[in-house]
């Protein structure tokens, strides 16, 4: 695995590798990895000659009362974890690469990101959307791999690449869970051994939400109030927002006719975590 620091070290690789007709698979990342990132890895092997993933905590992305500097970092451990999947290249510029002094476009994909998390996390899609294209053309991958788990950052990267006739095919996997159904996520290693328990209220919750989906009840108002109650007794956690939203716009349902995604966020002490299911009729 060669490990390239600079934009233009990885412009060099990437001319070498089109030069050579190679296609090139991407999974952009903030590190700190996990399951859910190494299923991204795995499938991106698979479907690409040329598998490159990103490291790059985004400054850009995290408001300036978020944790920034609380999120978690292990180089080495990332390192070791990528080189084993067979990863070929790992680009992980510094922030001043990406960011250099004077540095002023931005990317916004209107509507979309401003719903959900974006309303509790202004500019935070702003800062995703800046970074992945940037990403995209540095790295010109013919394909690049997400997680559902972050539901509306897919929504939002899709539309852009839409919207800007980006030539990447976006591919969006499923959720990688912890065997008691915690959704994996770099920042539950912030979690207290009480909290980490709490944390299940996200998963749980959920599921309360498809069974009463599967009995037949197509109310989002009575689902969404049961969930907040359910999520209100566990002493731990706090809720950002519950919703039931259609999948492509976002935009919130009364009564589900079409497929859905039902959607929360939960602060467990001082860590935000999200999660989210699809509900299909
Ligand atoms: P990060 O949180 O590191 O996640 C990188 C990718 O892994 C995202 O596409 C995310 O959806 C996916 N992922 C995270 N947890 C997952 C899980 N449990 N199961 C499946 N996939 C999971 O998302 C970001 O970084 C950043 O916003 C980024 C796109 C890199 C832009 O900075």
């Amino acid at each position: 695995m060669k490990v390239v620091k600079t934009v233009s070290g990885m412009r060099a690789a990437v001319r070498y590798l089109r030069a050579k007709r190679l296609t090139i698979g991407f999974v952009p990342t903030m590190g700190y990895l996990h399951e859910g990132h190494l299923s991204l890895v795995r499938k991106c092997r698979k479907s690409a000659d040329v598998c490159v993933v990103s490291i790059f905590v985004n400054p850009l992305q995290f408001g300036p009362q978020e944790d920034l500097r609380r999120y978690p970092r292990d180089f080495a451990m990332d390192a070791g974890l990528l080189r084993r999947e067979g990863v070929d290249f790992l680009f992980c510029p510094a922030d001043t690469e990406m960011y250099p002094e004077g540095y002023r476009a931005t990317v916004e994909v209107s509507g979309l990101q401003d719903r959900l998390c974006g309303r509790s996390r202004p500019g935070h899609f702003k800062g995703v959307a800046t970074v992945v294209l940037k990403l995209f053309n540095i790295v010109q991958p013919d394909v690049a791999f997400f997680g559902q788990k972050d539901a509306q950052q897919a929504v939002i990267l899709r539309k852009m690449a839409e919207d800007l006739n980006l030539n990447v095919k976006i591919r969006i996997l499923p959720i990688v869970r912890e065997p008691d159904g915690l959704a994996m996520s770099s920042r539950n290693v912030l979690l207290s051994k009480e909290e980490r328990r709490a944390a299940l209220i996200l998963s749980r919750s959920l599921g309360e939400a498809r069974r009463m989906f599967d009995r037949g009840e197509r109310r989002t108002g009575v689902i969404v109030a049961w969930l907040r109650k359910m999520i209100a007794a566990e002493p731990l956690a706090k809720v950002d927002y519950v919703e039931i939203v259609y999948c492509r716009d976002l935009r919130p349902v009364d009564l589900i006719r079409r497929d859905v995604l039902a959607a929360l966020a939960v602060y467990i002490g001082r860590t935000r975590l999200i999660d989210n299911i699809i509900l299909k009729i």
